[in-house]
């Protein structure tokens, strides 16, 4: 199966630095780049406009200096909210970064980008992924870029959009388990996304033998995550990639 010639590296910034900067915002997207990461993963959603913005919850308590719910906001509302000062002072005044906005930023760091598409509960995959897929495909060129979820119908979706060969699919696990391989399959993926602490060898190593590449959500320990790179692990998607210095195979 044909992918698109993707060169990834060890380390992903998870939420951007989020270990260092508000997650999932511009800042966080130029301090990835700052400390030297060459690709980030962001979660994209929806506002209640139909405006794809990167963010992770369904609601704005954790990350902002309001609540309620990302689905009864419109862009001017959103922008309204300050982002960043949840984190430290030195954000204060950040805003919500539309995912034109954050695609424009990639583009000009020359990054790769691993877009998750997050579909809370209640919202529309269909409209998540024909908002947010044709503009990352626009903004990026097929060898930065993979669109991820947990979400079959999105992948499904996002597929149709567009081909293997233009398009590297990510099929989020949280256990690879029982029908991986059917699931990833008939998505024609580019890779397995696994939560590191359910990965284990067995299943590492089959998922390298199909073909796929394998990443793996979120450690910060390196130590602890060690023995899966023995185990064919590619990329690891980490809150704070500055902390695997000395630690890589
Ligand atoms: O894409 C990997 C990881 O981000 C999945 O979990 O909840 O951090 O989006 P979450
Ligand atoms: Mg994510």
């Amino acid at each position: 199966m044909p992918h698109p010639d993707i060169s990834l590296p060890r380390l992903i910034a998870h939420r951007g630095l989020s270990a260092h900067a508000p997650e999932n915002t511009l800042a966080a997207v130029r301090a990835a780049h700052d400390a030297g990461c060459s690709w980030v993963e962001l979660d994209v959603q929806l506002l209640g406009d139909g405006t794809p913005v990167i963010w992770h919850d369904a609601g704005m308590r954790r990350c902002s200096d309001s609540s309620g719910r990302l689905a009864d906001l419109d862009l001017p509302a959103a922008r309204r909210l300050d982002v960043g000062a949840w984190f430290g002072d030195a954000f204060r005044g950040e805003r919500i970064a539309t995912l034109n906005e954050m695609l424009r930023l990639i583009a000009e760091c020359g990054m790769g980008l691993n877009l998750e598409l997050k579909v809370n509960r209640g919202r529309s995959a269909a409209a998540l992924v024909e908002e947010a897929v044709p503009a990352a495909l626009d903004a990026l060129p097929p060898e930065r870029l993979i669109v991820s979820s947990f979400d079959d119908d999105a992948l499904a979706w996002a597929r149709e959009l567009a081909p293997a060969s233009r398009l590297a699919l990510g099929v989020l696990f949280e256990g690879v388990g029982r029908g991986w391989r059917e699931r990833c399959a008939a998505l024609e993926a580019f890779s397995v996304h696994a939560d590191w602490r359910r990965l284990g060898r067995r299943s590492a190593t089959a998922v390298k033998d199909d073909g796929y590449a394998l990443l793996s959500y979120t450690p910060n320990d390196p130590a602890a995550f060690a023995h899966l790179w023995a185990w064919g692990v590619d990329a690891a998607i980490s809150d704070d990639p500055s902390r695997f210095a000395g630690h890589l195979p």
